[in-house]
């Protein structure tokens, strides 16, 4: 139980590696508060939780509206009082490029993969803070550290969270640690949006594992960062990508 006793919010758990990290975390006894927008997938992870013995709740809105944040921490705050861990998961791919995004678009990408962690964060940071302690894992990608041709909105907002990720760590600490982990090719509906694995052989070919990443592989190391068994990291853009291109 090494989150007993913790209140977590992991955004976008409704699939994918958000929802492993929810059951991880609740597993390690951490109350979690789950977002996303889909109703049915959110009560279903809740549901698993509790019929497990676990703790959570699920708060629904669109990240790209700010306003929604708010209502994240308002909720967490009614529901268990404060809370310790932030993890920064939601987000959402686009296959615009330099040329053919639109501002809408770009901007729509940056509020949902940078901007509604940003305000949570300084939503959150003040109750850490005031507690001396918390730990924020943002969700970045190998995205965050190099390019490819295609892919322009994604690739800068994921650029972005890493800086950003960088910069919360020096301005929120010492009470406050901020990692993010950079997942490679990791097998969730993201991908499947892509045409699944197969479709993206070159990835796998390309890391010395020679397979596609599962959510659990994100959700163990995301539950490493959030406990004080990694209180000497902070700062850092975790690479969980089988050695991609290394
Ligand atoms: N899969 C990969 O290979 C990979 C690699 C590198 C980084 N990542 C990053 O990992 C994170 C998780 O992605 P995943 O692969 O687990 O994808 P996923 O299974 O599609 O999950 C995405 C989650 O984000 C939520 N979400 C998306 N857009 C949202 C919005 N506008 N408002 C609120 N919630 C929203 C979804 O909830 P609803 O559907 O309920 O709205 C869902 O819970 C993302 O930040 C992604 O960029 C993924």
């Amino acid at each position: 139980m090494r989150l007993e006793n913790k209140v977590a919010i992991v955004t976008g758990a409704t699939s994918g590696m958000g929802r492993a990290t929810a059951y991880l975390f609740a597993k390690e006894g951490a109350k979690v508060v789950i977002t996303g927008r889909n109703e049915e997938r959110a009560k279903e992870v809740v549901d698993n939780i509790k019929a497990d013995g676990g703790e959570a709740i699920y708060v629904l809105g669109d990240a790209s509206n700010l306003e929604f944040c708010d209502e994240i921490v308002k909720k967490t705050i009614e529901a268990y009082g404060t809370v310790d861990i932030l993890v920064n998961n939601a987000g959402m791919l686009s296959l615009s490029s330099v040329q053919a995004v639109t501002i809408e678009e770009w901007d729509k990408i940056f509020r949902v993969n940078v901007d509604s962690a940003l305000k949570l964060c300084q939503l959150v940071a003040p109750i850490m803070k005031e507690k001396g302690k918390g730990v924020i894992v943002n969700v970045a990608s190998v995205a965050s550290y190099a390019a490819h041709h295609g892919f322009a909105p994604y690739i800068s907002s994921k650029h972005a969270m890493a800086g950003l990720s960088k910069s919360m760590a020096w301005e929120l600490g010492p009470e406050i640690r901020v990692n993010a982990i950079a997942p490679g090719l990791i097998h969730t509906a993201m991908v499947d949006g892509l045409g699944g694995p197969a479709a993206l052989q070159g990835m796998i070919d390309n890391c010395p594992v020679k397979r596609c990443g599962v959510p659990e592989d994100i959700a163990t190391v995301a539950l490493f960062l959030a406990t004080d068994d990694s209180s000497f990291i902070d700062g850092q853009i975790i690479k969980v990508d089988g050695g991609f291109e290394c």
